[in-house]
């Protein structure tokens, strides 16, 4: 089998959006031959309704290539309405839903693959209460009822489908804040272990990573493409090529001097658990 995905992040249209990424994202992706794209969350800064319609008018555009995937990252959450209330979340989301819909995170099902969301961003809430102030509303958590979901999702999938996990915050430390974006991240990793997930999709730290979990789940996280960078580090997203037996992170790094993505680095990655059911099916013939 073979399956590619386009991952960009954290577009944060709006007073942080940067229009040449944007368009150079927009010029590049119909030669990436994807069979979907993903956008894991923050398409906006403020969650208003005029940066929701950029963002929706960019995902139109990329649309003509492939299926685009989206669901929501804090930016995109109006945490100030009902803060701290367990029961009806659902104001904070209102804006996101008219524009994409009523599921926030949807699942997607392809021959090679099966797309799942969890939703992390959930504003000024007890699941990712904090004692750092600045960080009340922007970290995030998993709700024990989000994995349950999105393992039921998996359980329910084809063996020959890779199952693939798109989350806002980030589940490992980023590579300069040495933070990973969610509350109790040991339990939320063991969580996504145990769901069966084998590619995880996310963003938030606005830094680029292609990293493993315990040897067993890839993990890309991309970068923003907007004006606010970390350090020197220039805007980065991932194409994605998943193959039988093996998962590559191909980054594409914007070059300063020519106003382009270039090819950067690639990342290789076994898929142990593909190769483990190829011997366990084989030993059993
Ligand atoms: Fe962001
Ligand atoms: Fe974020």
């Amino acid at each position: 089998m073979s399956f590619s995905i386009v991952h960009l992040s954290d577009t944060h249209f709006g007073v942080a959006a940067d229009l040449r990424l944007i368009q150079a994202v927009e010029d590049l992706v119909p030669d990436l031959d994807a069979r979907l794209i993903v956008i894991s969350g923050d398409l906006t800064q403020r969650a208003r309704h005029g940066e929701f319609q950029a963002a929706r008018a960019f995902i139109r555009e990329l649309e003509r290539s492939a299926p685009v995937y989206a669901l929501p990252g804090n930016h995109d959450v109006q945490w100030w309405k009902r803060p701290l209330v367990p029961f009806s979340p659902e104001a904070k989301y209102a804006v996101h839903r008219k524009y994409f819909g009523p599921v926030l995170a949807p699942t997607l099902d392809f021959p090679e693959v099966v797309v799942a969301g969890a939703v992390t961003a959930h504003g000024l809430a007890w699941g990712s209460l904090t004692f750092r102030p600045g960080d009340l509303t922007i970290k995030g958590h998993l709700p024990t009822a989000e994995m349950a979901r999105v393992r039921a999702v998996f359980e329910g999938s084809r063996p020959e489908q890779a199952r693939i996990l798109v989350t806002h915050h980030n589940i490992l430390r980023g590579p300069l804040t040495q933070r990973t974006g969610l509350a109790w991240w040991r339990r939320a990793q063991e969580a996504i272990m145990a769901s069966g997930a084998e590619l995880i999709l996310c963003g938030h730290d606005h830094h680029h990573n292609a990293n493993e979990l315990a040897g067993r789940l890839v993990v890309s996280c991309t970068g923003t493409l907007s004006t606010m960078l970390r350090g020197e580090y220039v805007p980065v997203f991932h194409r994605i090529q998943i193959d039988d037996d093996a998962i590559q992170i191909d980054e594409y790094c914007w070059d300063l001097e020519t106003g382009r993505f270039r090819r950067g680095d690639a990342h290789h990655f076994a898929r142990p658990g593909r190769i483990h059911e190829a011997e366990t099916v084989a030993a059993t013939r």
